[in-house]
Formats: C-alpha cells, sequence, structure tokens
C-alpha cells in the first residue's frame, strides 16, 4: 500500500470503533490532522494527492489553491452486494461504487468521479474569490467515503507568498499566514513542512512556520519535492543526514508529476511507479531508496498515527473503565444477582480487544520506530 490508507491500520481503527461503541463511548480516537505547508507551487497538493493515493485535487504552476480545503476521509464499510442494495432497481451504474465525495456546500450530491470533485474544487473556489488570484479563508469542505480509506482529517491551504498579484491585497502574506498558523497551532495537527529541493532550505517558509507552532518538532515531518528537477550534481544527502536545518521526525524527499505530467493527465501509479524508478537508480540516494519517496512518507504518516493511537488508549480505557463502576455499583445496590453479570461481557470485550491491538501495534510500531534512523 503505498499511501496513508495501511489496510491494518483501518482494520485496527474499525475495530476500536467497533468496540467502543458497543460500549456506547462514541469516537474514542481523534485522530490527527495532516496540515501542508509550504511556498506557492512547492508541491503541496501534489504531496497530498499522493498520500492519499487518488486524483482529486487541483495542481499546477501559480497560485491554483486558494482556499483551504478540510478533506475528510471517512471509512465506510463496503455495501453488501446480496443484499438490499443489489435489489436496487438503479440504472445508474456508478451508485453500486463503493467510493464517493461529498462537499459540505451540496449537501446530498455523490460524486463518484475523482474528476468532477476536482472541477466542483475549482469552480467553488472561484466562485468565492474570483478568478483573478484572489484568496479566502473560507474553507471548502470535503468527505470522501470509502471501505479503503482511514477517518482521518488533511488539509490543503493555499501557499505561503510574499508579494501580492492581481487582485490580491496589500497585507496577502498576513492573511495566507494567518489563515496556515490557524491550522497547524493545533495540538493535534501533524504538519507537512513542504520545501521545493530546488530551492534554498534556509529560507523555506513552511518550515520556518512550522518551527513557530511547534519548536520541539515533535509534529513536523519536511518533505523535500522536485529531487528530480535540482540542479545536475546536486542532491539533498546532508539536509537528509540533518546536517542542515535538523528536524526530530527528519525529512522524506519525493518526487511528484510535473507541470506536463499534469497536462499529460499521468496516472498516479504510474507516477508512483517512476517515483520508486528515480531513487533506486540515482546514486546519490540508491542506498537508501527505502527511505525515500511518497510510501515511506506514508509509513512514517501512519506510524505517528499509531502512536497517537497508542497514546490515547489508556485513556479511553480509564474512561470505560470508570464508567464500568459505576454501573457495577448500581447494579450491586440493586442487589439483582439474578443478572449475573452483564458487565463482564463487556470487559472480555475490551480484554480480547486490548490483546489484539497490542499484537498489532507493538509488531508494526517496533518494525517502524527501528526503520527510522
Ligand atoms: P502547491 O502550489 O504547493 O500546491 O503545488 P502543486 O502541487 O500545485 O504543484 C505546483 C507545480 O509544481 C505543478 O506544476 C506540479 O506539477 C509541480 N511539481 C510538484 N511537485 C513536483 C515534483 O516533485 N517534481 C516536479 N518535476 N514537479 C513538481
Ligand atoms: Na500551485
Ligand atoms: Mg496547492
Amino acid at each position: 500500500q503505498n499511501n496513508v490508507n495501511d489496510p491494518s491500520l483501518i482494520q485496527l481503527v474499525n475495530k476500536l470503533q467497533d468496540v467502543f461503541a458497543t460500549v456506547g463511548v462514541q469516537n474514542p480516537i481523534d485522530l490527527p490532522q495532516i496540515v501542508v505547508v509550504g511556498s506557492q507551487s512547492s508541491g503541496k497538493s501534489s504531496v497530498l494527492e499522493n498520500i492519499v493515493g487518488r486524483d482529486f485535487l487541483p495542481r499546477g504552476s501559480g497560485i491554483v489553491t486558494r482556499r483551504p480545503l478540510v478533506l475528510q476521509l471517512l471509512n465506510r464499510p463496503k455495501a453488501d452486494t446480496n443484499g438490499t442494495k443489489a435489489d436496487l432497481k438503479t440504472t445508474d451504474k456508478e451508485a453500486n461504487q463503493d467510493e464517493w465525495g461529498e462537499f459540505l456546500h451540496i449537501p446530498g450530491q455523490k460524486f463518484y468521479d475523482f474528476n468532477k470533485i476536482r472541477d466542483e474544487i475549482s469552480r467553488e473556489t472561484e466562485a468565492k474569490v474570483g478568478r483573478n488570484a484572489g484568496i479566502s479563508p473560507a474553507p471548502i469542505g470535503l468527505r470522501i467515503y470509502s471501505p479503503n480509506v482511514l477517518t482521518l482529517t488533511l488539509v490543503d491551504l493555499p501557499g505561503l507568498t510574499r508579494v501580492p498579484v492581481g487582485d490580491q491585497p496589500r497585507d496577502i502574506e498576513r492573511q495566507i499566514r494567518d489563515m496556515v498558523v490557524k491550522y497547524i497551532s493545533k495540538a493535534n495537527a501533524i504538519i507537512l513542512a513542504v520545501t521545493a529541493a530546488n530551492t534554498d532550505l534556509a529560507n523555506s517558509d513552511g518550515l520556518k512556520l512550522a518551527r513557530e507552532v511547534d519548536p520541539e518538532g515533535q509534529r513536523t515531518i519536511g518533505v523535500l519535492t522536485k529531487v528530480d528537477i535540482m540542479d545536475e550534481g546536486t542532491d539533498v544527502i546532508d539536509i537528509l543526514a540533518g546536517r542542515i536545518i535538523p528536524l526530530r521526525l527528519g525529512y522524506v524527499p519525493v518526487v511528484n508529476r510535473g507541470q506536463r505530467d499534469i497536462e499529460n493527465k499521468k496516472q498516479i501509479q504510474v507516477a508512483l511507479e517512476a517515483e520508486r524508478n528515480f531513487f533506486e537508480n540515482h546514486k546519490a540516494y540508491r542506498s537508501k531508496a527505502a527511505y525515500c519517496g511518497t510510501p515511506y512518507l506514508a509509513r512514517k504518516l501512519n506510524m505517528l498515527l499509531m502512536m497517537h493511537i497508542k497514546q490515547t488508549l489508556p485513556d479511553i480505557k480509564q474512561r470505560i473503565q470508570s464508567s464500568l463502576q459505576k454501573y457495577t455499583a448500581e447494579l450491586s445496590q440493586l442487589g439483582d444477582s439474578l443478572l449475573g453479570n452483564p458487565s463482564n461481557v463487556i470487559l472480555n470485550l475490551i480484554t480480547e480487544f486490548s490483546r489484539d491491538y497490542q499484537t498489532v501495534l507493538e509488531g508494526k510500531a517496533t518494525q517502524e520506530l527501528s526503520s527510522i534512523e
């Protein structure tokens, strides 16, 4: 799996939701939001699209992303094809598909074609801010329902810019900065600080801003894009080794689709294959190809998500245990021993779950941790 939607993690989270729904705790795990920050055209939308593994975001040279896009991925189990769904007399073939998008500004309309999702993002952007480089902090809300995604939120943001163009207001730099800070300040945001590898890391606006809100670097991952178009003979090895601006969670170099690839509608899977070839055959990266590219970035993100779940679990268990205690106390006051002990069922469920959970989690986390530096 080359994206953030790792099947074993999806299963794990679904199981968590199920178990906790059984004991009446809703949404026990609030997974972090993944937010991109960086200069205009550094490749933010491209990175986000690659880690979701679907084509649906407007990308391109110049200021394309002009409103925040809050993208909620929602896990929804596959529809039962033998059941009621097949009975629906629908002539619309698409209605049987398990994946679709829905915009908050057009409730009820399902988009099965991801190209149409991209068109709608552009249309809705222009509706609010016009065609001429205007920006707005008013977010566009998009939900993607699929059996193959983690229930997770990702945020695409306009790029940091210095000089107003077109109809942009004089204080555009500040406006965008305030908008970005609002999203990356959240304690549960994982920041992808995107810098094009053919620009100077020391001038990276994304990194600078990330540092302001996350000085310890506990939730910032450096992403280096455009590694494929660096000057001949230069590479990002010194950056990866932490010799330029060290980052606790490190940097991941990636190769996204270039402008020509976008025009030629190069498929995401083809692009990922090309990325892999690039790193495996490049003399500077060959020996560390396992730590380069989008799949590695996705694994790093998954590891952070797992650590987050791990950190939240004791608290959730605590909450459940105390409500169980209260429940049991009430029962014994009623003096009704005939009921047996219903809380045992729940306790068993949790215990069984915890065992599964630990096995999956410990195995994966150890494996991932040891692959990081
Ligand atoms: P954003 O403005 O930061 O969201 O950047 P986009 O994702 O829209 O990309 C801006 C431009 O850079 C587009 O033309 C992309 O095709 C191009 N681009 C992004 N990443 C890469 C990369 O890794 N390599 C190359 N060659 N081009 C890239
Ligand atoms: Na752009
Ligand atoms: Mg963008």
